[in-house]
């Protein structure tokens, strides 16, 4: 039952105004002693040339209360106590009719998004800010694709790039071919980190760093084999990252896409009249922005990362028609989206705007051990292995006698993670604290899959039970304020998408939880004498369990029915 319809056709016929806007006007209201919903009149005085609260209570006098407990005047408001049983059962039935597709919509149809998120640099280890922005991006696409936006995913590799020249010096002078295939990001990255040492020692290998980048960007076979076989060996191990994750691409165009793309674009700047040199470089002057310089051509010839910036762009808007492009990309690189962002506009773009960068903030441990390596990289596969193998530690002592454990563990693990990276406001840091975020109470991803694993658990005892529902009386706060928050799923959806803030989900699911283990601590299940008021609980769980479910779905994150 759509209950804001409801009350939008009772008002209807006591006020001159389009359905469209009267549903428009209602509120939920903040404390549930103001009732489920509320219709403020301040809108109305206008017309009627009233005082709202006289407005509010000529109307209660007239309008018929059917499928509410009660509807209330309050100044100038209506307050509408909705019927607890009506809506308890009305809601219960839509969410376990719909399944896993309760919490969907079609507001996006018709709409397309391009999703960029990942994009880790290929030799180089995937790191812990990499990671957030796959669970930013990846819970982004699965929140937008369930209201019906239809959404392609990119990995924008960092595959291209002076560094590749350098790369390609270090690998003929010191690369050691067996370790290269034992770990071959490891190899890369400590020949990388040589070729920086030596350097300071022996300036010209920067030349020679060059050169080989001139040849590369020349197509020389060489060259581009190494750089192929560097590519490869990296996509493998990104590739297992991934599938451990569950995350999936549409396309995995880079740096390295861009390079046939980019005279036109660069002709394009220059027939704009924003081409200007500077040092022998060509940039676009972004004084009047007050930003620094957005430089195209370096001085010895070569694009960089702007331009093919530039270049990726265009290219998506021209392949994708995007009415949204989004870059999940850290806010180290703010300046460098709104240099790019810019540029595009002053070149007549007028789509522009519809680009948006969704930043995030820095990655910290609270346990210093794991970002003292050398290098001051965090190493994903660190984490990641860790928080599987501690939730195993967990798993073995709490329930010895699980069945798969490691699976449990595993995506409870990997769930625990992607929990803690989208638990609050994107542009916070994160700080990783493994008892913290591993711990089975408290707001984390255990928390969340432990009230899951219990409610089906129940189910499980349960056996057979009617999924038909009788009118009950609902008594208790606990069981009303559960189905409330659950009705509200797909607000809180739509909240994420609107503010690109997943979250709002996370918090929402977090509320869930509680709400849940409120009513299960509080209300007796299983052994309830009355038949329709034990349906109804049996019902009620099934419900939430389906909701947390699809809520943590949406996260990127994986149920287990035990642990
Ligand atoms: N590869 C870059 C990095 O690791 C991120 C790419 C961001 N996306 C972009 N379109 N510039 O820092």
């Amino acid at each position: 039952m759509d209950y804001k319809k409801i009350i939008a056709e009772r008002l209807k016929e006591n006020l001159n105004l389009e359905l469209k806007d009267i549903e428009r006007i209602i509120e939920i209201p903040p404390k549930s002693d103001m009732g489920d919903y509320a219709f403020p009149c301040f809108q109305l005085a206008k017309i009627y040339k009233k005082a709202p609260n006289i407005i509010a209570s000529e109307l209660k006098e007239k309008i018929d209360n059917k499928y509410f407990e009660k509807i209330e005047n309050l100044g100038p408001y209506l307050n509408f106590f909705v019927d607890k049983s009506i809506f308890a059962k009305d809601t219960l039935n839509k969410i376990l009719s719909e399944g896993d597709s309760y919490g969907k919509s079609s507001v996006g149809n018709g709409k397309n998004v391009v999703i960029e998120f990942s994009s880790p640099n290929i030799a180089k280890p995937f790191h812990v800010g990499h990671l957030f922005s796959t669970a930013i991006g990846n819970s982004l696409y699965k929140m937008m694709s369930s209201q019906g936006y239809n959404c392609t995913r990119i990995n924008h590799l960092g595959d291209w790039g002076t560094q590749f020249g350098k790369l390609i010096c270090a690998y003929k002078l010191w690369c050691d071919e067996e370790a290269l295939k034992k770990d071959p990001i490891k190899e890369l990255l400590r020949i990388y980190v040589k070729f920086h040492e030596e350097a300071e020692k022996d300036p010209s290998l920067e030349d020679k760093g060059r050169m080989y980048f001139k040849k590369l960007e020349d197509g020389n076979k060489e060259e581009v084999e190494l750089w192929k076989k560097f590519k490869d060996m990296s996509l493998e191990k990104f590739n297992k990252v991934y599938e451990e994750l569950g995350v999936e691409f549409d396309s995995y165009a880079g740096e390295s896409f861009y390079t046939d793309k980019m005279d036109s674009v660069i002709e394009e700047i220059d027939k704009c009249g924003l081409l200007k040199e500077s040092n022998g470089a060509k940039v676009v002057m972004l004084d009047d922005y007050n930003m620094p310089p957005c430089i195209i051509r370096k001085s010895d010839g070569a694009t960089i990362y702007a331009t093919r910036d530039l270049a990726a762009a265009i290219y998506r808007k021209k392949t994708y028609d995007f009415d949204k492009c989004i870059y999940v990309v850290g806010m180290d690189q703010s300046l460098h989206f709104k240099q790019v962002f810019t540029t595009l506009k002053l070149m007549g773009k007028n789509w522009a705007d519809s680009c948006k960068h969704v930043g995030f903030g820095l990655v910290k441990f609270a346990n210093k051990k794991l970002s003292t390596r050398k290098g001051d990289v965090i190493f994903l596969e660190d984490l990641l292995d860790r928080s599987v193998e501690t939730t195993l530690k967990i798993i073995k002592e709490k329930n010895p006698k699980l069945e798969s454990k490691t699976e449990v563990a595993k995506k409870i693990g990997i769930g625990a993670i992607i929990f803690t990276y989208l638990k609050n406001n994107r542009e916070r840091d994160i700080i990783f604290d493994w008892d913290e975020m591993l711990s089975f109470d408290g707001e984390t991803g255990p928390y969340v899959q432990y009230s899951y694993a219990r409610g089906k658990s129940i189910i499980r005892k349960a056996g057979d039970f009617d999924r038909e529902m009788n009118y009950i009386d609902i008594n208790s706060f606990e069981e009303f304020n559960l189905v409330k928050i659950l009705s509200e799923f797909n607000l809180h959806v739509l909240n994420a998408i609107n503010k690109l803030e997943p979250f709002m989900v996370t918090r929402y699911v977090i509320e869930v939880a509680k709400a849940f283990n409120k009513f299960y601590n509080s209300c007796s299940i299983l052994n309830t004498e009355d038949d329709n008021t034990r349906n109804f609980r049996l019902n009620l769980v099934e419900a939430s369990c389906q909701v947390i479910k699809n809520a943590l779905n949406l996260l990127g994150i994986q149920v287990v029915e035990k642990m």
